[in-house]
């Protein structure tokens, strides 16, 4: 908790929050993993000190793998020591690795069953939030499943903000409406959650 402030209060653009998620909103993000009859493949995006990532390796079958990207190196080894090395020593039949460093610059070349990403996309410019959401969009295996989530409220704020807030919100929308318009999507209301929030997820077409 302490360690998610300090780092948020050093890189606040990077992370977006002040707060790690809990668990209600957790639970809303992992919901497609695991039971669906075939082998999960998951990628996660903006792990920071594993809200998510616990819930992701508890829902993983056998079989199953988790790549975990995170930008900031403290988060990554509180991931690899605290969350993925001791889950690992309990769990020879799936397998997670953390990947230090940015999304766009990840060297993936798997195509995965579901993304988590937990970005600020709010905190980023739209030409970066638009070309890490394509990255994402692209690496989803057909039928695969893209979570992001979204404090409630926040967009439609910045969309009536008049000045550049307002501009960057209103493109951000437009950008969301044309990536997911092929897709089918879903938006579950987290209300337990500091802040309340939208896990949104979009269904790519397939299998
Ligand atoms: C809002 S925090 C979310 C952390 C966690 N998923 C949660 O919900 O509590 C965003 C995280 O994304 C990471 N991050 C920001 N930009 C990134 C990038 N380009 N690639 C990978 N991780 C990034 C930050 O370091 C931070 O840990």
């Amino acid at each position: 908790m302490a360690r998610f402030l300090i780092e948020a209060l050093r890189n606040h653009k990077e992370v977006g929050a002040i707060v790690a998620s809990g668990r209600y909103l957790a639970r809303a993000m992992t919901a497609t993993i695991g039971g669906n009859g075939h082998i999960d493949r998951v990628l996660e995006v903006g792990a920071g000190t594993g809200a998510f990532t616990g819930s992701i390796l508890n829902r993983l079958g056998p079989g199953g793998s988790a790549d975990i990207v995170e930008l900031n190196p403290i988060f990554c080894q509180k991931l690899r020591n605290k969350v993925v090395g001791p889950w690992s020593d309990q769990n020879g039949d799936r397998s997670a690795k953390v990947i230090e460093g940015c999304i766009e610059d990840a060297n993936l070349e798997e195509s995965y069953t579901t993304i988590v990403c937990g970005l600020p996309f709010n905190s980023f410019s739209p030409d970066v939030a638009r070309r890490i959401l394509r990255q994402l969009a692209a690496l989803l295996s057909p039928g695969g499943t893209l979570t992001f989530f979204e404090y409630a409220g926040f967009p439609s704020l910045r969309c009536l903000m008049p000045g550049p807030w307002q501009k960057h919100a209103r493109s951000h929308r437009l950008f969301l409406q044309q990536l997911s318009a092929p897709m089918s999507q879903r938006r579950t209301f987290v209300l337990r959650n500091i802040l309340p929030a939208w896990a949104v997820s979009l269904h790519a077409q397939g299998s």
